[in-house]
């Protein structure tokens, strides 16, 4: 079993598919994109099977797929039947910006994808789009309609809140959870890879921060109570509006991090295990996954690196050499 220096078994696995992505979203990459890996580079469907089965031999139980954007991913329907065939993977899931969910729910639910997060940033049709530069919200709705459809659940939405941009729309989002059986998430914006300017009209980076507990405060009115996250890996802490059908989680990465109960080790789309999110250390696996060595050895490698937790400050960008949209979040 994986288990790190601090004790941590680590169970869940997030794998980023592409570092390519449909959209521009400015606190996740630079208007102009960022230096793209070759399709040589990128791990095949074969490669990421066998580095999922090595996982799944030293215990990890869950995979999320990530990106950039997976749903761009030539193969993503195929990868989900793969690694949910794969014994003791028993959950699989995937984050996405929905641009192309209508059309692929269903696919990947009879694939046995069990459910999604999507990203939503704005309930504002234009806001959308100018966060997203060029994103078409009336697409995010079909794609969850699709979602709902083919019963992918939980839905949960990913929200990150940045102060002058989409804070206004706090109880909003959190009304959302009333009528529906979504589960809304902000997100405090982490600085990683996003400290340039962001265009005209947006934020100054000292201002953009807004903390989980300055969220919750502008959210008093909602009367919130503490409920048990619905199926999750960790980071979120769940609320409820009285008689609402969904759930209102705040996920700290920086005001209350998390760090303590980490389970996760991720995979880059050009085979890199990387132990931390904030850490650039990176354990390169794709020439023995490509000559099909053995690689529990990888594996190792990058838990023995795993931080006790990381160190990122609103104030001290994260060292890390690639953008979130790189990462995979
Ligand atoms: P489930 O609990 O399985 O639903 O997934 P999740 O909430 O971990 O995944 P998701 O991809 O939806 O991520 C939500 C937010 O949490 C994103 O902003 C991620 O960047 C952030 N996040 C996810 N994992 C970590 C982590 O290990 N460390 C930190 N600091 N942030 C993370
Ligand atoms: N801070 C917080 N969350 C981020 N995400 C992307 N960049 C950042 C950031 N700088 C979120 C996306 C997506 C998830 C994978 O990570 O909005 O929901
Ligand atoms: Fe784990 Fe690093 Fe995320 Fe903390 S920041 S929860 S140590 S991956």
């Amino acid at each position: 079993m994986f288990v790190d220096p601090f004790g941590r078994a680590i169970t869940y696995f997030r794998i980023s598919l592409t570092d390519r992505c449909n959209l521009r979203c400015v606190y996740c990459m630079p208007k102009e994109g960022v230096q793209l890996q070759s399709r040589t580079e990128q791990l095949s469907v074969e490669e990421i099977v066998r580095v999922v089965e090595t996982a799944a031999r030293g215990g990890v139980r869950r995979v999320r797929l990530t990106g950039g954007e997976p749903l761009i991913h030539p193969h993503v329907v195929e990868i989900v039947r793969r690694i949910a065939s794969i014994p003791n993977i028993e959950d699989v899931s995937l984050t996405t910006n929905a641009m192309l969910l209508e059309r692929l729910a269903q696919p990947l639910a009879e694939a046995g994808l069990k459910r999604i997060n999507v990203s939503l940033d704005s309930l504002n049709p234009d806001k959308f789009k100018r966060i997203t530069r060029g994103g078409e919200i009336d697409r995010v709705w079909r794609g969850i309609a699709a979602a709902e459809r083919a019963n992918l659940a939980p839905i949960k939405l990913n929200t990150v809140i940045v102060r002058g941009l989409n804070s206004d729309e706090l109880s909003a989002f959190a009304r959302l959870t009333i009528a529906n059986e979504w589960h809304v998430r902000f997100i405090e914006v982490m600085p990683i890879g996003n400290a340039q300017d962001w265009g005209e009209g947006f934020p100054a980076p000292a201002e953009r921060y807004v903390s989980v507990q300055e969220m919750k405060r502008r959210l008093s009115t909602c009367n919130l109570y503490p409920v048990s996250s619905p199926i999750s890996n960790g980071p979120a802490r769940t609320f409820r509006i009285p008689n609402g059908l969904g759930t209102v989680g705040f996920i700290s990465p920086l005001g209350e991090h998390f760090c303590e109960h980490c389970n996760r080790l991720r995979l880059t789309s050009d085979g890199k295990l990387r132990s931390c999110l904030v850490l650039s250390n990176e354990v390169s696996l794709r020439e023995s996954a490509r000559n099909g060595q053995p690689l529990e050895k990888f594996f190792e490698q990058a838990i023995a690196q795993k931080p006790e937790y990381h160190d990122m400050l609103v104030s001290t960008p994260a060292g890390s050499q690639r953008s979130m949209s790189q990462i995979g979040g």
